[in-house]
């Protein structure tokens, strides 16, 4: 296995929308992908990461919520459709490619989702837990949008500011702590 880079924000694959994953492409080589970019996960350390983040721009993540859900270690979600959703729910989110963001985000409280698993099986989810708000963080990034754009214009405004800012100072700096997907 190997470790992955992961790009940051405004990196121009984090704002494309990724192409669907064929089922033929869901080989052994595919799989190796899938681990490289769950060990790249554990690392960081997140508890999601999505491929246009490890700059592959099509539509897969893995997550890792398996401190919430123990009977489920780190699994790849390939191609998801949120079928259903009800409620709403606001979760302080990270995100791996957004140095130093932590905002609270709304979304879905409960949601159903249609996926293809690492074997190329049809599964199907229904969560309203922290499971929930990983798979719509990361479905997000494969339609181009970043936790970022789901915040106040106001809010959204500053965080950009300090983006810069860092750069111009040379400093990104991971955070160390916190949920990050
Ligand atoms: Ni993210």
């Amino acid at each position: 296995m190997a470790l992955l880079e992961i790009i940051e924000y405004p990196h121009p694959t984090l704002l494309e929308i990724a192409r669907p994953v064929d089922p033929s492409e869901i080989n052994d080589a595919f799989r190796t992908t899938i681990d490289n970019m769950i060990e790249t996960m554990l690392e960081a350390p997140g508890v999601g990461l999505a491929a246009p983040q490890v700059n592959i721009s099509k539509r897969f993540l893995v997550v890792d919520v398996s401190s919430y859900y123990p009977d489920r270690p780190p699994f790849a979600i390939i191609n998801p459709v949120i079928t259903e959703r009800s409620g709403k729910t606001t979760f302080e989110e990270g995100c791996l490619s957004l140095p130093e963001f932590r905002e609270d985000v709304e979304r879905s409280k409960k949601i159903t989702v249609e996926y293809l698993d690492a074997w190329g099986k049809r599964q199907v989810i229904t969560d309203e837990g922290l499971l929930a708000i990983v798979i719509q963080h990361e479905i997000d990034h494969l339609d181009g949008i970043v936790a970022a754009d789901r915040i106040s214009p106001m809010k959204r405004m500053m965080y950009l500011k300090k983006l810069k800012k860092m750069d111009r100072k040379g400093l990104r700096i991971p955070e160390l702590s916190g949920s990050r997907l």
